[in-house]
């Protein structure tokens, strides 16, 4: 029987952190260990192009990222462990591909949702009001002494700018769900292990293969199956909301153990005594179990639920499963961190197999497409 292949990527954009972790590398870590699988694991640069942040750096945090990964223990020898860039295929199926995908799709997609919608609060933020005709803006500047600035060629530029709910977006991150789709039908994956945040992605890939198959009468890419881990959704950042980096609410998987005290000590509770029954969806109880062994985290559950545990208590034994589960890694981090070469003789040669892999999927595209 042939071996099923599963395939997830990751961006670089700074330590991964307890949220990435239960939601897809550990998922893929498992998988890796199955027999039944051939594991496609890769550090996804291209999708941190559209973010002014991490272009800035790109090679060094995806160095980081791959040692990041190499030391959480995926085996490059045993999966396909590559850098998305090491594959510029996937530029030529992404530019294939936007042919066959709806403009009204890439309006849909959640990203791109909230980057406009980011945007529309920023201007309610700005001029406090919602200002959405001439007349609006008319008096807002004539309340701010400014009516005599602006000619009424100047104001209908300006109402066009604080209509335009695209400002700030580029077309990368517009396009992004057509770059993901690409890595995903370049390899031919069958299954795509990710994060709840990223079904959509895989739905969109679903349907661009399937416009794809369709038009060209023939099963030119495979349809991918998304695998949406449960845990993902039980992760939330230390204040409560979603974990992410523009909140500052995250837990790195890395983090000193100074930090990490500092963190899970900020986590949210409420003023329950140490005496009282907790609640069920206690956040340290998410965190204990995104950590510790499932009898770990039963036991502990054991202690923590009917009261007689303080939350100063609780916290100490997620500090203790952090350093528990994380510790011996970040350590190896450390030590794949001075000695790049290795980390970069790793990623060539995971190049050469990926490349083995998505350059006659590449072909089958052409061939299809009548390109010689
Ligand atoms: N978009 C994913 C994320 O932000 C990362 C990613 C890029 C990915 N390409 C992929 C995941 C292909 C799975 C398959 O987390």
């Amino acid at each position: 029987m042939s071996k099923k292949r599963a395939l997830s990527g990751i961006k670089p954009t700074g330590f991964p952190h307890i949220g990435n972790y239960a939601g897809m590398l550990l998922p893929m870590l498992e998988l890796s260990r199955d027999t039944k699988f051939d594991v496609n694991i890769f550090i996804a640069d291209y999708h941190s192009l559209n973010d002014a942040n991490a272009r800035k750096n790109l090679g060094g945090l995806s160095l980081e990222l791959a040692a990041t990964l190499l030391a959480l223990g995926f085996d490059p020898k045993g999966c396909t462990f590559y850098r998305q860039s090491d594959v510029p295929e996937t530029f030529e199926l992404t530019s294939f591909l936007t042919n066959f995908t709806p403009k009204g799709l890439m309006n849909r997609s959640h990203a791109y949702k909230a980057a406009r919608e980011s945007n529309r609060n920023l201007k309610k933020l700005i001029f406090g009001q919602d200002v959405s005709s001439i007349t609006d803006f008319k008096i807002l500047l004539e309340t701010k002494g400014l009516s005599g600035s602006f000619s009424e060629k100047d104001i209908i530029g300006l109402i066009d700018l604080i209509e335009d709910a695209d400002i700030g977006i580029n077309m990368g991150l517009y396009n992004y769900p057509i770059l993901m789709s690409a890595d995903i039908l370049l390899f031919d994956a069958d299954v795509v292990p990710v994060g709840r945040d990223q079904r959509q992605h895989i739905e969109i890939a679903r349907d661009i293969a399937t416009s794809v198959n369709a038009f060209y009468g023939a099963d030119v890419l495979k349809l991918p199956e998304g695998i949406i881990s449960a845990d993902t959704m039980e992760i939330p950042g230390i204040d409560g909301r979603k974990m992410s980096k523009s909140y500052g609410n995250q837990l790195p998987i890395f983090a000193e153990p100074a930090e990490v005290e500092k963190l899970v000590k900020r986590i949210k509770t409420d003023s329950k005594l140490p005496a009282e029954p907790k609640d069920e969806d206690n956040l340290l109880l998410k965190f204990h179990k995104a950590m510790a062994t499932a009898e770990e985290h039963a036991a502990f559950r054991a202690r923590f639920l009917p009261g007689g545990m303080g939350y100063g208590d609780a916290k100490k034994e997620v500090i203790a499963a952090h350093e528990a589960k994380f510790g011996k890694a970040r350590e190896e981090y450390k030590r794949l961190m001075a000695d790049p070469a290795y980390v970069n003789s790793v990623l060539a040669m995971g190049a050469q197999k990926a490349r083995d892999i998505a350059v006659p999927v590449l072909k089958r595209v052409r061939k299809a497409a009548g390109f010689n």
